[in-house]
């Protein structure tokens, strides 16, 4: 590893979040620290309801932790005001989900221009930009397809491209696979751990898949709302 890589792109530090159920409250993660390298390739694993998605939306800052710190790329996000929180995710952040969450009335390639729409670019540079990564992704050739008009497998590498488009230092993936068969899960992986050698781009992707962990560089392991093994 070289010293570039050994920056930490993420730091989230005693990490805390109960959920509010009418008067009834659960602390689901206590105190979690974790970090993630420039460049790392993290797989996260754990049983369903162990906290993972609530921690990566936490990180995200999707969600706020009742107590705790964030940074990404040395920037604390606690504290951010909307408009700066969401100008951080932007530029700094990309993210995969479950459920691809593409838009259904745009186009791939406008799916995928979007994010860089939304920081100001031109419109022809960010669908060329667009092209291009929906090329390297595989998916040359369903351009102007709507995400009803693609696979599951191909609107996962949409997501993909999406999520990329701006450059980020760290993609969070929750279960990118989880709806797919295991051909389309067996290449969306694959692809993920290409882009991350070859752009240099920090992944933490969170599956319940222990074969599909094993292929990361680093696998992290929580249970009942924290890390038991965080694999550094
Ligand atoms: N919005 C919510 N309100 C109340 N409890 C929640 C909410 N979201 C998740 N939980 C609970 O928090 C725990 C962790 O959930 P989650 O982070 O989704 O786990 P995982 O992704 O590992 O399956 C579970 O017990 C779940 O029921
Ligand atoms: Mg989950």
């Amino acid at each position: 590893m070289n010293e570039i890589n050994a920056q930490p792109v993420l730091v989230a530090k005693e990490i805390y979040k109960t959920y509010q159920d009418g008067n009834q409250s659960t602390e689901v993660l206590h105190g979690v620290d974790f970090e993630v390298n420039a460049g790392e390739a993290v797989a996260i694993v754990g049983s369903s309801g162990s906290g993972k998605s609530t921690l990566l939306h936490i990180l995200g800052g999707l969600d706020e932790a009742n107590k705790g710190t964030v940074s990404i790329d040395g920037q604390a996000i606690d504290g951010l005001s909307s408009k700066q929180l969401a100008g951080l995710r932007n530029q700094k952040l990309g993210f995969i989900y479950q459920f691809h969450h593409l838009l259904g009335e745009f186009s791939a390639i406008e799916n995928v221009a979007m994010p860089l729409l939304i920081a100001g670019m031109a419109k022809k540079t960010a669908m060329q930009k667009a092209q291009a990564l929906l090329e390297r992704v595989g998916l040359g050739h369903r351009l102007k397809h709507r995400p009803s008009e693609l696979s599951g497998g191909e609107r996962q590498r949409t997501a993909i491209a999406r999520a990329l488009v701006n450059e980020p230092s760290l993609v969070l993936a929750d279960e990118p696979t989880g709806n797919l068969d295991s051909q389309s899960t067996e290449s969306i992986y694959q692809l993920i751990l290409e882009l991350n050698r070859d752009l240099n781009t920090a992944f933490v992707v969170v599956t319940h898949d222990l074969a599909l962990a094993a292929k990361f560089a680093r696998q992290a392991y929580m249970q009942d709302g924290n890390f038991v093994s965080k694999g550094e």
